[in-house]
């Protein structure tokens, strides 16, 4: 190991230090049976497909990228605005805009892959066929390292109910992935039912390898002096909102590293450049 190694951390008045784990711990966390250098990804969503993103921070230094969901089909989503800042968080109610898979393989995926991260990707459907369908597209995909799945999509041929409310359903979508996965599945969480860790067994029962904590929270912002509220609600989907963004800082994150093997999402937090720099 050159002496001059830690001089990559830019500090003029660095000692030159003999032990690399002196200033590089080891980091690495199991999320499920997939290994990570070290537990900071990116929530799908907020990062794009992280080229977006290679001009603002060192993508490398990431444990693994979580992209945007991608669905069957491209969706254009919602029209804007879509996104209003709040005195806590941000609100957004994007409606699941995505290139589709097959664009997202042939677009995204070769550039992902040369960023030797792991690349975790996000996928949603309508039904059980669409997710099982998009998880066979991405078996054998070079780069692609794991499945998170949106549970928090309605079930079109179940009435609109989104699969993550109900237990059962949820079970089943996970059965449907894990069957055609060959990479680990995680499966993310809607905050939005009375009974979390009731999803959280039934997703168990259905072969999870890890769950992801949590999707968007319902919210709405409302401005006091006109009423109006300051997303669209014409939408259903527009009250789907996020109400608070937890990690900012290093110091926000640092109250997560208690909890031992446990990775951590960059989320809403992305929007701010001092975050990123961190
Ligand atoms: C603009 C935006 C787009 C998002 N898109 C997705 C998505 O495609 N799939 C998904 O599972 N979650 C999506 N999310 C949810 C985030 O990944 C995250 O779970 C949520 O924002 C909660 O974290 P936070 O409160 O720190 O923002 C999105 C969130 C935002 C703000």
């Amino acid at each position: 190991m050159p002496k001059w190694s830690c001089l990559q951390w830019g500090g003029t008045d660095m000692e030159f230090i003999d032990n690399r784990e002196d200033i590089f711990p080891d980091l690495r966390v199991n999320i499920g049976s997939l290994e990570i250098a070290n537990p900071v990804m990116t929530a799908s969503g907020t990062f794009g497909y992280a080229r977006e993103f290679e001009n603002l921070m060192n993508l490398h230094r990431l444990g693994a990228v979580i992209v945007k969901g991608i669905s069957l089909h491209p969706r254009p989503g919602n029209p804007p605005p879509r996104i209003v800042e709040t005195a806590c968080g941000m609100l957004n109610a994007i409606g699941l805009q995505n290139v589709g898979v097959d664009r997202f393989i042939s677009e995204k995926m070769d550039y992902l892959a040369g960023l030797n991260i792991p690349v975790i990707v996000n996928i949603l459907g309508d039904s059980l066929a669409e997710y099982r369908e998009i998880t066979e597209r991405l078996a054998g995909v070079p780069g692609v390292a794991g499945i998170e799945v949106n549970i928090s999509c309605p079930n079109v041929k179940k009435g609109g109910v989104a699969f993550g409310t109900d237990p059962s359903m949820a079970a089943a979508v996970t059965k449907a992935v894990k069957e055609s996965a060959d990479v680990p599945v995680m499966v993310k969480l809607s905050p939005n039912v009375s009974d979390i860790p009731l999803v959280a067994r039934a997703v168990e029962d259905g072969g999870a390898d890890s769950i992801s904590l949590i999707n968007t929270l319902i919210g709405m912002a409302i401005d006091l002096k006109t009423r109006d509220r300051s997303v669209p609600t014409t939408k259903k989907q527009c009250c789907l909102c996020n109400v608070c963004s937890l990690i900012f800082n290093r110091r926000d994150a640092s109250c997560y590293k208690v909890i031992d093997q446990t990775g951590i999402q960059i989320r809403s937090g992305l929007y701010r450049f001092e975050t990123i720099r961190q």
